[in-house]
């Protein structure tokens, strides 16, 4: 079995300081054999705040799988947001990445959907760079098409309608279809601070989706909170871990035999 904690949005600089410090007990419990963190680590891309990141990241145990969100950037160096957005990131962040994480069940691989700044109104949206998603994708075909292919970003492709916060993530219809005429089975997100779980849709245009919530106190009328995915060769199981009275605790784990949720095109 296969053991991933999905973490996203933990904003450091307005982390929710009790859930996180309760967090190594759960993460120990958890054993967890990857983790993936889905962006917006830090809450303005500030050093202190990546450094106070890259320390917590270094005590989880195991390979990890991390993203940038859109909060990233420095928020107030707009010169740094235009010609070096990433700059902190790869400099404090990225050098604790695997390039991806792959064993006998699982596949999953990074992409960035976040951007320094765009020729828009709103920076805090994501994109997919397409040419960026076929290298990924590539990647992902090669491997054993027995194991559950994930992607992992901090822009949902689409947002559910669950979610409270409403976007358009720019060619994520098309990355969507795209991800699933290459047989990828899952897109592993953050960014709307709440979790939530989309399924492969028959008609093959959308791949299984998987939110995680926030450890921020950032919140949208959900607690805090983070997934917790077994897969063994059997089924995948999906529990959201939340932050309540003090305490964490599991929400009703969602199951799905491995069969159902791959698609039945063949590779
Ligand atoms: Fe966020």
């Amino acid at each position: 079995m296969t053991s991933i904690i999905q973490f996203a949005d933990i904003h450091f600089g307005v982390e929710d300081k009790d859930a996180m410090a309760a967090l190594a007990a759960m993460v120990k419990l958890l054993k967890p054999d990857v983790t993936v963190i889905c962006g917006d680590i830090t809450q303005n891309g500030k050093k202190d705040e990546f450094y106070a990141a890259r320390d917590w990241i270094r005590t989880l145990p195991g390979p990890k799988v991390i993203t940038p969100g859109n909060h990233d950037t420095p928020m107030f160096g707009l010169l740094q947001r235009v010609f070096d957005p990433f700059g902190r990131y790869n400099r404090i962040i990225a050098p604790l990445t695997e390039p991806h994480y792959t064993d006998q069940y699982v596949s999953i691989m990074p992409l960035n959907t976040s951007r320094g700044w765009q020729a828009k109104t709103d920076w805090s949206l994501g994109v997919v760079d397409m040419a960026e998603l076929s290298g990924v994708t590539r990647d992902l075909k090669a491997v054993s098409s027995s194991t559950v292919k994930m992607i992992a970003v901090h822009h949902p492709l689409i947002y559910p309608s669950s979610s409270p916060l409403q976007k358009e993530t720019e060619n994520g219809a098309d990355a969507l279809k795209h991800l699933s005429e290459e047989n990828i089975d899952a897109v592993l997100s953050g960014h709307v601070h709440a979790p939530f779980m989309l399924e492969r849709q028959p008609d093959e245009t959308e791949i299984m989706s998987i939110g995680s919530g926030t450890l921020s106190v950032r919140r949208r009328d959900k607690p805090a909170s983070f997934n917790h995915l077994s897969i063994d060769g059997e089924t995948l199981s999906i529990t959201e871990i939340f932050w309540n009275d003090g305490r964490y605790q599991n929400s009703e784990p969602w199951i799905k035999k491995i069969s159902e949720l791959k698609s039945q095109r063949s590779d």
